[in-house]
């Protein structure tokens, strides 16, 4: 451990006040001693003085008698007096003349303390004694006390930086330690160094910090869970408090309003740039109730959210902010739209043959029974649209096997040069018709995994598609792509070709892009969404290219079986 250290403002505070009051306290007293010492010195050697006349006095007596027989006499005396005492020593007679002793020279009686003794002859004794003396005296009892005062003030300052010391060495720890907790360091520890209120404190503080550091991790882990759990979460979740900054924000949520990473702290309209979605949550803070409402993420966009906005209230029932809880329902919306043209196309489909057969039957019942030629021919008609609305059935029929997941799979090893043999086999006639050159360009066979009966109808599907939308003179091929694991079939064709605009929605169910023509020609447009899923239940890819005028192509890949 360092023996000095800067300990800063308060023990230097504390020091210098004890300072200031020691010297204070020892000055203050030393100057009375002084000075009451230096008045006892003199009332002491004034009576000294005066006992001192007294007996220089008697002393004198006889050579006093004797002084005019023997002047010399007395002068001796007093001289062997002086010497004796220490004091200068006068004799004045009734006129004030000096009869013995000597003024010294420079003589100022205010620089003397002076006693006086009338004698018997009428002449007086003066006997001085020099104050220069006293104030010597006095100045060494000065000296001394301030020599006492400053040994007293150095060691009580001493004393006292050490007391301090021991007050503002814990102090600083705490401080530090406090510091740390601001800093979120928990768990920092002080060293208790004594059992008085200071190491109270200290280890007070010490429980303080550790019971911040459980709390901390509590909150930490709970933090922590909360946050895997709104991350992992598909809805979107935005908190704002009631500035409408945002308090919190899930992955979901970024995603769907392409936050940017900083965003808690933001305006939630700066954030969101959605006017709505503010304008559903402070209503929620308004009314504190909860409201749900449906949004485009953005004018004119396609996605749709659901929004549950609540209110977030503490223990008390004080609002602090609001909540929303958003999911994109786009593909539910449009689920709900599909269902509803796919009712609505069902309808249409069944009623456009219902209609002419009800027209023909009712033609034949007012009266055309007898006409037998006009009786065969309209049968005719009712036998085609019904066997058009039986094939419609039954498409319809296969797709909701299909998609229900019903449809059992029965994979095996299947040659496709076979099946698309077949197919033009059964599509030659009508290839003919038109004119159409049709071939198969696979020569050798191509075993893939799947269902045959199932790949028949993919591949009758596709192919009818390129007799159907090919002109007459046409040409529609079909040919492969072998890969290591995987094989692509192209069916081609130099037909009518799609506009690109349809692509995307060309597997849809009763997706037709002419929808006259196509009806024309005898389709539903549910062709291509069976072909689709049946692929999708093989695991195989479809993907279509086709230009208007120049012809479309269909590749389908499936599992080759080596
Ligand atoms: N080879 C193609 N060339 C041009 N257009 C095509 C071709 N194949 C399909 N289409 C277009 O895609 C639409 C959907 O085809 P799909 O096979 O699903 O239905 P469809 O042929 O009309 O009826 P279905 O096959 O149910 O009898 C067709 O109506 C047609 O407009
Ligand atoms: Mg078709």
């Amino acid at each position: 451990m360092k023996k000095w250290r800067f300990n800063g403002p308060l023990l230097f505070k504390l020091t210098s006040l004890v300072l200031v009051v020691t010297l204070l306290s020892v000055g203050v007293t030393t100057f009375f001693v002084a000075r009451l010492a230096q008045r006892s010195l003199e009332t002491r050697a004034r009576e000294d003085l005066s006992a001192d006349a007294q007996m220089i006095s008697l002393s004198l007596s006889e050579a006093l008698a004797a002084q005019l027989s023997d002047p010399g006499a007395l002068q001796e005396q007093v001289e062997f007096l002086e010497r004796l005492t220490k004091r200068t020593i006068r004799i004045l007679d009734a006129s004030g003349q000096l009869v013995a002793g000597s003024t010294p020279s420079g003589f100022d009686l205010k620089d003397y303390f002076a006693a006086y003794v009338n004698l018997e002859d009428g002449s007086v004794l003066q006997v001085f004694m020099a104050k220069g003396e006293i104030s010597n005296m006095s100045r060494r009892i000065a000296r001394g006390s301030i020599l006492i005062a400053i040994v007293v003030a150095a060691s009580a300052v001493a004393v006292a930086y050490l007391v301090n010391r021991s007050i503002t060495n814990p102090i600083q720890d705490l401080l530090a330690m406090v510091r740390s907790l601001q800093e979120r360091q928990f768990g920092r520890m002080v060293l208790v160094r004594s059992t008085d209120e200071i190491g109270q404190l200290g280890r007070a503080f010490n429980e303080l910090s550790e019971i911040l550091d459980d709390l901390f991790e509590t909150i930490s882990s709970r933090e922590g869970q909360l946050d895997t759990i709104l991350s992992s979460m598909d809805d979107g979740v935005i908190a704002v408090n009631m500035r409408r900054e945002i308090i919190l924000a899930n992955r979901a949520a970024a995603d769907l309003w392409d936050l940017p990473e900083d965003v808690i702290g933001q305006n939630l309209f700066d954030a969101t740039r959605h006017e709505e979605l503010m304008r559903i949550l402070e209503k929620t803070m308004d009314a504190r109730e909860t409201f749900t409402s449906e949004v485009r993420v953005r004018p004119g966009s396609e996605r749709t959210v659901a929004i549950t906005s609540s209110p977030l209230q503490d223990e008390k029932g004080k609002i602090q902010g609001a909540v929303a809880v958003m999911r994109d329902v786009t593909s539910l919306r449009h689920l709900e739209q599909m269902r509803q043209e796919f009712v609505s196309n069902v309808s249409h489909e069944l009623r456009t043959p219902l209609t002419s057969i009800k027209g023909f039957v009712e033609t034949l019942l007012n009266g055309h029974l007898d006409d037998q030629q006009l009786l065969e021919r309209f049968l005719r008609i009712i036998a085609a649209e019904t066997d058009r609305m039986i094939a419609l059935i039954n498409d319809l029929l296969d797709l909701s096997r299909i998609e229900s997941g019903k449809l059992k799979v029965n994979k095996a090893a299947v040659d496709m040069k076979k099946i698309f043999d077949d197919t033009v086999l059964l599509l030659q006639s009508r290839a003919e018709e038109k004119q159409i050159t049709l071939e198969n360009n696979i020569y050798n066979p191509i075993i893939v995994e799947g269902d045959e009966k199932l790949l028949r109808q993919v591949a009758l599907n596709l192919v009818d598609n390129g007799v159907k939308y090919t002109q007459e003179g046409g040409r529609v091929w079909i040919e492969a792509e072998e890969g290591l694991d995987h094989v692509e079939f192209i069916v081609g064709d130099n037909g009518v070709g799609i506009p690109s605009e349809h692509l995307d929605r060309i597997f849809e169910r009763f997706y037709r892009v002419d929808k006259g023509r196509s009806r024309q020609t005898g389709g539903t447009g549910l062709g291509l969404a069976i072909v689709k899923h049946i692929i999708d239940r093989h695991k195989g890819t479809i993907a279509i290219e086709s230009r208007v005028g120049k012809g479309t192509k269909i590749r389908i890949t499936l599992k080759k079986i080596s």
